[in-house]
């Protein structure tokens, strides 16, 4: 039986983008920034954020999956697409989908230091704190939840729910 809760509505996460790209856009002004989004989860968020900056960016997207099919972190991540922007020197924000146990986000940070961007800052939509191995600074945070998987505005159960508007919470039920 698939079981389907809204976690947080469409109404609420497109206020919340839009609030974020406000004061993104204070930030970025004139710095033509590039923005790296992690695959496949942040495609949604990163398509709403740079429309609602309404301010001139540069993207970029690499694919890192820890996850596979299952609901757990295996802790190694694997790297998909890789970067091709060069970013020495370049205000860099990195935008994310979700912290979980920020293994991933820790990853692609050190990997990103190591090039020499002018700077470097992370924005996530949604953060489970509750759930973090290693600590990772969050520049700009969407929203914090519970524990709990969730699908929708992008994220997936093994490629499933991306289409969802809400951000909702899926039984282990769904079959
Ligand atoms: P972390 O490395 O454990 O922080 O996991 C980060 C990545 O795992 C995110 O970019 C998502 O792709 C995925 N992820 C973590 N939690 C969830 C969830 O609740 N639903 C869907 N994907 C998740």
């Amino acid at each position: 039986m698939t079981e389907i809760e809204v976690l947080i509505s469409e109404h609420e996460i497109k206020e919340k983008v839009t609030e974020l790209a406000a004061i993104l856009k204070e930030e970025y002004q004139d710095k033509h920034p590039l923005l790296i989004g992690i695959l496949k989860g942040s495609f949604v968020f990163m398509a709403d954020l740079i429309r609602s900056m309404g301010i001139p960016v540069e993207i970029d997207f690499v694919q890192l999956s820890s996850y596979g099919a299952a609901r757990e972190s295996s802790g190694k991540i694997k790297v998909g697409h890789r970067l091709k922007t060069p970013i020495k020197g370049r205000e860099v924000l990195v935008v994310e989908d979700i912290v979980d146990t920020g293994l991933t986000i820790r990853f692609l940070l050190n990997y990103l230091k190591r090039k020499r961007p002018a700077s470097l800052k992370l924005c996530a939509l949604f953060d489970k704190p509750s759930r973090r191995v290693v600590d990772v600074p969050i520049d700009y945070l969407g929203f914090t939840i519970p524990d709990a998987f969730v699908v929708g505005y992008g994220l997936d159960w093994n490629e499933r729910f991306r289409y969802l508007r809400d951000l909702c919470i899926v039984s282990e039920e769904v079959k």
